[in-house]
Formats: C-alpha cells, structure tokens, sequence
C-alpha cells in the first residue's frame, strides 16, 4: 500500500508533517506515544494511528507494515536516540522499506551537543543499512519562540538561557513539513524512485541572527517593545526540571546554551529555497503571521 509511517507522530513536527501530507493527498499511518493523541491525529487526517513505545523493537516491526516510506522523527532530546533509530531501521530494511526519511537536525557533526552528536550516529546507520534514504537537518525552529509568547507579548521581555550576541539561524517548521512532504513524494518520472533518495539536505530559513535582532523583530511586527533578556540557566533549570525534564535532558540542552553562547548555530537557506521553488519564510512574516492570528496573548 501506498501509505507513510510518521513516528513521533503527536509532537509539534509530526503534527505539521502530516498536515503536510494529508494536504498532498497521501495516506498516512501514525505512531503516537499516548492513545490520548489517537483522536487529534486521526482529525488531521492520519488513516491508521498505531500507539505504542519507540524504544519497543516489536511496535516498531508492526508500525513499519503495509508502508512504502518510513518518515522518522525521534522524541526531542531523547536520551534513548541511538538505540531508537538502529531499531527503526532495522525494522524498515526487514519490511522491504523502499524510502526512509529521518528527521535530523542541522550540524549533527556537532559532539560538543550530544542530542546533535546521536542524530549523526543515527545518520551513519542509516548509510550501513543500504535503505534509500533523505536526511533532513532543520535549524531551530522559529515555532520555539511560541513557547514564551505570553511573556513576549504581555512584559515585551524575550527571554533566552544565553548570551543576546549569540547568533543563531531559524527555520519556519511549516517550511520543514513542506520540505518533508516534497522529499516524500517527488518521484523521479521515468524510473518512479524517490527523487530525493540517498540525499542530506540542510533546512534553513534565516542567517544566523542576534537574540536582540530577533527581538526587534519581534517588536516591529508586534507593534511594540520586546527585548531579549538573558534567563540565568539556572532559573531555566528549574522551569525544565517542573515541566518534567529529567538528568539527561537538562543536561544536554545546557550544553547547547553553551555551545550557542561560543559558537552560535549559522546556516544556509539555498537548499531550502531550492526544495521549496520558493524563498524561505522569514521571520518578519513568520512574526506577522504569528500575530495576526494570536495578538494580543498565546495560550
Ligand atoms: N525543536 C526544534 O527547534 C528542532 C529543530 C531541529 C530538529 N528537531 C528535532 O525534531 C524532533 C522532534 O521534535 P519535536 O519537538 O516535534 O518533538 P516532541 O514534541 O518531543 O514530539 C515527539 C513525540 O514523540 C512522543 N514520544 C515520546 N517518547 C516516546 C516514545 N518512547 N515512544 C513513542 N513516542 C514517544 C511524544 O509523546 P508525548 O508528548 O506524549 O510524550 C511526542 O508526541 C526531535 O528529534 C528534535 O531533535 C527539533
């Protein structure tokens, strides 16, 4: 059958991807965490909603049946990421797969980060298994900044656990979903293989900018002041641990605030361009976008 396994299914990504799909008329089937997400995914569209644990061998060989291509999306910041992907692409090659596409993350070379460090280790199966395979590396997406838009929007305070200088490149994740969609289904004409098989493709929407450039952003398509203002890690840590951040989590993304405040994270918005026939969306639009819809507070 013609359908596309989705994994991670009921995250913010996964959600977007199906929509994505969903409006290009393919038939989807999900595998969500939580029987609680079957309803909401079936809604947007998903055909079959399979539910069940990622780290479990069996799901994984029952979510791979009946599927032509394997779109997948590991939970964020999953300590657990390795073992996740060898499994799921063992279960692919069993099945006869015959297109895998894995949701990377840009610079996955990056071992000072270790949630990049595991997407490359991922990556690097990928190529032993001899699958035809997409590798897709999203910048953060401009979606995390809704995140704290009650504060943006209320006390024009935008708040990062990391330098204001730090220069950072951003991507719109309905951009990534199209992209998704696009290396999912554009077969070659004549021969009718994936036509994006054995790629990696960076997506990229914006040059890395300023945490007070995105803040003044914000502040002109809000129409009002927002500035960026540095949130001690430490005050982060404990919001993360409340919200049910374990060891492993903190501590990883602690060191992507510090690899951020070296290094910053700059990419390149050509391939996306290239994929999309479109330029990017920037995050002037993604703002107004975002404000017409959710002025004057988010939920
Ligand atoms: N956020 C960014 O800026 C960004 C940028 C580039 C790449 N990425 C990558 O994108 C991927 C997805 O991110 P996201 O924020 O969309 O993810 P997410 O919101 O964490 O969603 C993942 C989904 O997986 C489910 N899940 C958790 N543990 C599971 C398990 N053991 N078995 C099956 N399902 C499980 C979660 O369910 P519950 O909600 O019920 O726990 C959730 O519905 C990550 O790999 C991340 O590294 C993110």
């Amino acid at each position: 059958m013609n359908m596309i396994l989705i994994t991670g299914a009921a995250g913010k990504t996964g959600k977007a991807v199906i929509r994505a799909l969903v409006e290009r008329g393919q038939v989807i089937k999900a595998l969500a965490f939580r029987s609680e997400h079957a309803r909401e995914l079936e809604g947007l569209g998903a055909i079959s909603v399979l539910v069940g644990d990622m780290r479990d061998a069996a799901i994984l060989e029952k979510a791979v049946q009946g599927v032509r291509s394997v779109y997948h999306i590991c939970p964020n910041v999953h300590p657990d990421e390795i073992t996740i992907g060898q499994k799921i692409i063992a279960a692919a090659s069993a099945a006869g797969i015959s297109h895998f596409v894995y949701h990377s993350v840009l610079h996955p070379q990056t071992e000072a980060m270790p949630h990049h460090w595991k997407k490359l280790r991922v990556e690097e199966r990928l190529f032993e298994s001899g699958l035809p395979y997409t590798i897709l590396q999203p910048a953060p997406y401009m979606q995390n900044i809704l995140a704290n838009w009650r504060d943006i929007v209320d006390t024009g305070s935008y708040s990062i656990p990391y330098a204001v200088e730090s220069r950072i490149s951003m991507v719109d994740l309905d951009d990534v979903a199209l992209a998704a969609a696009i290396a999912l289904t554009e077969e070659h004409p004549e021969s009718h293989q994936p036509l994006h098989r054995n790629a990696i493709y960076e997506l990229v929407g914006t040059q890395a900018m300023t945490q007070a450039e995105v803040a003044a952003i914000l502040s002109e398509q809000l129409g009002r002041p927002v500035i960026a203002e540095v949130l001690p890690v430490e005050a982060w840590e404990r919001k993360a641990r409340a919200s049910g951040f374990g060891d492993d989590q903190v501590n990883t993304l602690v060191k992507m605030f510090s690899y951020y405040e070296n290094y910053g994270l700059s990419g390149n918005s050509q391939v996306l361009g290239w994929l999309l026939k479109r330029p990017a969306t920037s995050l002037e639009a993604f703002a107004k976008r975002v404000a017409e819809v959710m002025l004057p507070s988010a939920p």
